[in-house]
């Protein structure tokens, strides 16, 4: 059996309403964490732990959070930097010879504002209280088309590779702090996010994933627990696939 060292942890998960964040949420709650679940929408608290309604693009609304956080759990050992959203289009679509859609400025600064601006503005808010505290873990969603690109995405992708980038320039920073940072990149996981993607497209999906199936979010926050757990205290700076073995482009 591994030690990770988790019991107590103060814990906040942002999107921890639905999907991957609410089973991040429950798993490190069954760790026995003190959880903060933070969403846009309503979300049910873990036993012991607190919800808030907070939009991780806004500055403010995140301050706010983290100081009802620490006001009530005394500080914040974990991070999850779990919210995220799609607004997917080609960046020109063009049909029968003429121009017939573009990525719009708002489809691509929504998804800056939450996926990657989000991930920034919760980790500063958070460090300093994780300083105090002595160390701490941020663990990041990036996307296994962070990697490998993927059609239709270019705001996503921006943001999925972008949070690659913030990870390794944080490891660099904090790791001084005892501060460690991870990225975690999913492959296709069965949640909300993905229902809109045709039955089709997403058995093609599975027939690329050795594997042989989606992801559940269990997979995921299983991934986040081991990441902030004891067991993973040499591990910083890094991105790690959990998707089945996909190898998109195939
Ligand atoms: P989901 O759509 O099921 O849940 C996302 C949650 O984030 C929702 O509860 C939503 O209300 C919340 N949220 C959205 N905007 C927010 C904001 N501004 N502030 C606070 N909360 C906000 O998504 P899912 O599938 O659970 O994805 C979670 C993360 O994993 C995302 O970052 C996503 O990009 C990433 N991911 C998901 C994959 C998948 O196949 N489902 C694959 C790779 C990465």
């Amino acid at each position: 059996m591994i030690e990770t060292g988790l019991k107590d942890k103060v814990v906040i998960v942002t999107g921890a309403a639905a999907g991957i964040g609410r089973a991040t949420a429950r798993r490190f709650a069954e760790e026995g964490c003190r959880v903060a679940s933070w969403d846009v929408k309503e979300a049910e608290p873990e036993p012991g732990g607190i919800c808030l309604k907070v939009d991780v693009s806004n500055a403010a609304s995140v301050d706010a959070a983290v100081a009802e956080t620490v006001a009530r759990f005394g500080s914040v050992h974990v991070l999850v930097n779990n919210a995220g959203i799609l607004r997917d289009g080609q960046l020109v679509k063009f049909k029968d010879g003429a121009l017939a859609g573009i990525m719009t400025d708002e489809q691509f600064d929504a998804v800056i504002d939450v996926n990657l601006r989000g991930v920034f503005v919760c980790a500063r808010a958070v460090v300093p209280h994780m300083i105090q505290a002595g160390g701490g873990v941020i663990l990041n969603a990036s996307s296994v088309v962070g990697l490998y690109g993927n059609f239709g995405q270019t705001n996503y992708v921006a943001t999925k590779s972008g949070v690659i980038g913030m990870t390794r320039v944080w490891a660099r920073e904090l790791g001084k702090f005892k501060i460690r940072v991870n990225a975690v990149a999913p492959g296709f996981i069965a949640t909300g996010m993905i229902r809109s993607i045709p039955e089709k497209i997403l058995q093609g999906m599975v027939a690329h994933t050795p594997l042989g199936r989606m992801g559940q979010p269990e997979d995921i926050a299983n991934a986040y627990l081991w990441l902030a757990s004891d067991a993973a205290s040499f591990v910083s700076g890094a991105v790690i696939s959990v998707d089945g073995g996909v190898v998109t482009g195939t």
